[in-house]
C-alpha cells in the first residue's frame, strides 16, 4: 500500500508564496543526485527561503560546498563540531520550518530510521522537531533491499514525507526503481508540507478515542475491542498541521503522538465529562471513541463472587455524547465542526455511505466516517480501515488505507470545513 506517501496530495498552486520566507534546512548526502539539488537550493533561495545546505563528507566528493553557498548565500556547514561554544546541529534543527535530505542514500536513511547521531547531518535530523521530507536515490538492489524497505517504512510510519525514487536511468548504467524525483517534484513536496503545516494554526482540535471500560465490579468491565489507533492517527495529523490538539482517551495502549494534550479516562460518564467540559473552545471535535452504548445499572464494590452464581446485571444506556453535541445548543461553538464515527458490520461502500448518512443526520454531526469492522483487515485491532466519509459536500469512498492515511483525509476534510 502506497497511501503514506501523501495519496491525497494536491499541489500547491503557488510553490514559491509557500516556501517564502520559511527556514529550510536542505540536507545533501552522498549520491550522484546530489548534483541536481544544487536546482533544489536555487528553487529554495530564489522563492524567499533561508536554506541552510548540510553536507555529509561523501555528498562533496560529488558537489563542492562552494556550490551551495553560493546557490543559497550562506555557509554550507559540514561538522558536527564547531570551533567554541557552539553546537551546530542544536543551532540548525532550532527554528527550522522544514528539512529536506536530498539525495538520500540507504545509509542516510537507515540512519535516520536507527536515530544514529554520528555527524552532523545525522545529528541535526535526529533534534529537529519540524517535517521532514526524504527523496532517496540509490541503486535499484539497494533500494529494494528488505533492510531498506524496513527502514523507509519506519520514516513512513513517523510521518516522514518520502517522494519518490522512481524508475529510470540510474548511475550504473541500469535501468530500475532508485532514480531521485526531479527537483521541481522536491520543491513542490516542501510547499506542499509547508502549507498543510500550517491549515490548522490557531486551530484548537478535541478528539476522542479507544473504548470506553464500563464496571461492572471492582474487576470486570463491560468494553469493546477498540485500540485508539484511529483516533491517536487523527490527533497527530491535526496536530501536524499545526492545530491544538487535545485527546480524551479511554484505556489504550498505543503511546499518543507527542505535542497533543492527552486525558484519560475510563468510562462514557467521564468522556461524557471531559469533552463538555472542553467543547466550548473546540473549533472541531472528533468522536472517533467507541463509547460503551449500555452500563450496568449497579456498579458492586465488591467483586462479585463465583460461587454466588451467574449474576444478574442490569443495563442501561450511556450517555450518547455524539448526539448530545449534535442536538444542544451551548454546549460548543456553533461554527464548530462536530465530526463522528460509525462502526458498521458492512464492507460495501454504498451500504456504508448510506449508513453513514443516515448517521450523520441522526446524531446531527457535519461529518460521519463509516468503517467496515467485519473484515481481518479493517476496523478494531488493525492498523488499516474501510471507509467512507460523508460530509455536508457529500461523501467519499476513502477504500481500505491505513488509518494514518484515513486520519489525513479526515483532516482534509475538516480543514476544508474550517
Ligand atoms: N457515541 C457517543 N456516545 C455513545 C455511543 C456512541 O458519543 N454512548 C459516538 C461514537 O463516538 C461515534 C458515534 O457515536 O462517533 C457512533 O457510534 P456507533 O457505535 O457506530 O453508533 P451508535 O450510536 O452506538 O449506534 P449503533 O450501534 O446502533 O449503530
Amino acid at each position: 500500500m502506497d497511501d503514506a506517501h501523501l495519496p491525497d496530495r494536491s499541489p500547491v498552486a503557488d510553490v514559491a508564496a509557500a516556501l517564502q520566507g520559511k527556514k529550510v534546512l536542505l540536507c545533501v548526502t552522498g549520491g550522484i543526485a546530489a548534483y541536481k539539488v544544487a536546482y533544489v537550493a536555487r528553487g529554495l533561495a530564489q522563492s524567499g527561503a533561508d536554506v541552510r545546505v548540510i553536507m555529509t563528507r561523501s555528498a562533496e566528493r560529488f558537489v563542492g560546498a562552494q556550490t551551495f553557498a553560493s546557490l543559497t548565500g550562506n555557509k554550507v556547514y559540514t561538522e558536527l563540531f564547531g570551533e567554541g561554544p557552539d553546537v551546530p546541529h542544536v543551532e540548525l534543527a532550532r527554528g527550522a520550518d522544514l528539512a529536506i535530505v536530498a539525495p538520500a542514500t540507504a545509509n542516510s536513511v537507515a540512519k535516520m530510521a536507527l536515530g544514529i547521531a554520528d555527524d552532523l547531518f545525522s545529528a541535526t535530523l535526529l533534534t529537529v522537531r519540524c517535517p521532514i521530507v526524504v527523496a532517496p536515490a540509490m541503486h535499484t538492489e539497494m533500494w529494494e533491499n528488505a533492510a531498506t524497505q524496513h527502514n523507509v517504512h519506519l520514516l513512513l510510519e513517523r510521518g516522514v514525507i518520502v517522494v519518490g525514487p522512481v524508475s529510470g536511468a540510474l548511475s550504473s548504467g541500469d535501468e530500475g526503481p532508485g532514480r531521485m524525483v526531479e527537483p521541481d517534484e522536491i520543491l513542490g513536496a516542501a510547499a506542499e508540507v509547508l502549507v498543510r503545516s500550517q491549515d490548522l494554526a490557531g486551530k484548537r482540535i478535541l478528539v476522542t478515542a479507544g473504548g470506553t471500560q464500563e464496571p461492572i465490579d471492582p474487576v470486570r468491565f463491560i468494553g469493546n475491542r477498540s485500540s485508539g489507533l484511529m483516533g491517536i492517527e487523527i490527533a497527530r495529523a491535526a496536530h501536524e498541521r499545526g492545530a491544538k490538539v487535545t485527546l480524551v482517551i479511554g484505556p489504550s495502549n498505543v503511546p499518543p503522538p507527542p505535542g497533543v494534550d492527552v486525558i484519560r479516562v475510563k468510562t462514557a460518564q467521564e468522556m461524557r465529562d471531559e469533552v463538555f467540559e472542553l467543547a466550548g473552545d473546540a473549533d472541531a471535535i472528533v468522536k472517533a471513541a467507541a463509547v460503551a452504548d449500555w452500563r450496568s445499572a449497579e456498579h458492586a464494590d465488591q467483586k462479585l463472587k463465583k460461587a454466588a452464581g451467574p449474576p444478574e446485571i442490569d443495563l442501561e444506556p450511556t450517555p450518547d455524547i455524539l448526539s448530545e453535541l449534535g442536538h444542544s445548543g451551548g454546549i460548543r461553538k456553533p461554527t464548530s465542526i462536530l465530526v463522528g464515527f460509525a462502526a458498521e458490520t458492512q464492507p460495501d461502500a454504498g451500504a456504508l455511505s448510506a449508513l453513514a448518512e443516515e448517521k450523520r443526520a441522526a446524531k446531527g454531526a457535519d461529518i460521519i466516517v463509516a468503517n467496515d469492522v467485519s473484515s481481518p483487515d479493517s476496523g478494531f485491532e488493525v492498523p488499516t480501515n474501510r471507509a467512507v466519509i460523508a460530509g455536508p459536500d457529500g461523501v467519499i469512498d476513502v477504500g481500505l488505507v491505513t488509518k494514518r492515511a484515513l486520519a489525513k483525509a479526515l483532516v482534509d476534510r475538516i480543514a476544508k470545513l474550517l
